[in-house]
């Protein structure tokens, strides 16, 4: 199954003073997705966005918004970022258990919203095999989650092979995405390996051209 590249930029990595600015610059180079980490301090050591970002993002921008939870227990605040405006709602497999997560699959699923679930780079693809059918998105981390700018971990890549090749059994339409070091480079080796969904951040917003970035990788 081919499926369609999209970049979707980090606001992670924009000016926190002008982040309303670094979203319409980001429309205007073709951005499709924008990717929005959501931070606790308890799951990952850093805090960021918050549900109340997400909404004035969401008022401000058409554009999908691809929202990434690196949260403890997420399933106390999905109803908070599902009325907040988020497209998809990505959580992790580590952040609960396994009750629970089927639960917060659920719920999200039975609101209308894309569900997404993510693995850390020491988490194997047997610890998602059961949902693997019901999920709209698989995020495989290629850093240990928690900050931007860190190098992209290419020893994930017979990780994101294996799931890949399981994904296409069992449902060939979920989106496969990577997050942490991507640029024009490791995006390559990304796809080579049947990713089809790339988060950047410092890569992208660093780049002095936008478009040429994110069409380089979504052509
Ligand atoms: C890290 C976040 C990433 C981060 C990526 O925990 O999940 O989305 O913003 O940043 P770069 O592209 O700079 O590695
Ligand atoms: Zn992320």
């Amino acid at each position: 199954m081919n499926k369609e590249y999209i970049v979707s930029p980090s606001l992670l990595a924009t000016d926190p003073m002008n982040m309303g600015r670094d979203i319409k610059m980001l429309e205007d180079a073709g951005a499709k997705w924008f990717h929005v980490d959501c931070m606790d301090g308890t799951f990952v050591p850093n805090f960021s966005f918050g549900y109340s970002i997400v909404s004035a993002i969401n008022k401000l921008s058409d554009v999908v918004l691809d929202v990434h939870l690196m949260i403890d227990k997420p399933i106390r605040y999905i109803d908070e970022y599902i009325k907040a405006g988020a497209d998809y709602l990505t959580i992790h497999v580590e952040a609960d258990t396994e009750e629970n997560t089927a639960l917060a699959l659920e719920k999200i699923k039975s609101q209308g919203v894309k569900c997404g679930l993510s693995i850390k780079p020491n988490t194997p693809v047997s610890a998602i095999e059961k949902y693997l059918d019901k999920l709209d998105l698989v995020l495989v981390m290629t850093v240990e989650p928690g900050f931007g700018g860190q190098s992209f971990m290419a020893n994930m890549m017979p990780k994101l092979k294996e799931l890949s090749e399981k994904l296409a059994k069992v449902n060939p339409a979920c989106h496969i995405q990577v997050d942490g070091g991507i640029d024009v480079n490791t995006s390559k080796i990304c796809k080579e390996n049947g990713a089809n969904v790339f988060v950047a951040g410092s890569a992208c917003l660093k780049a002095e051209d936008k478009k040429a970035f994110i069409s380089a990788i979504e052509n």
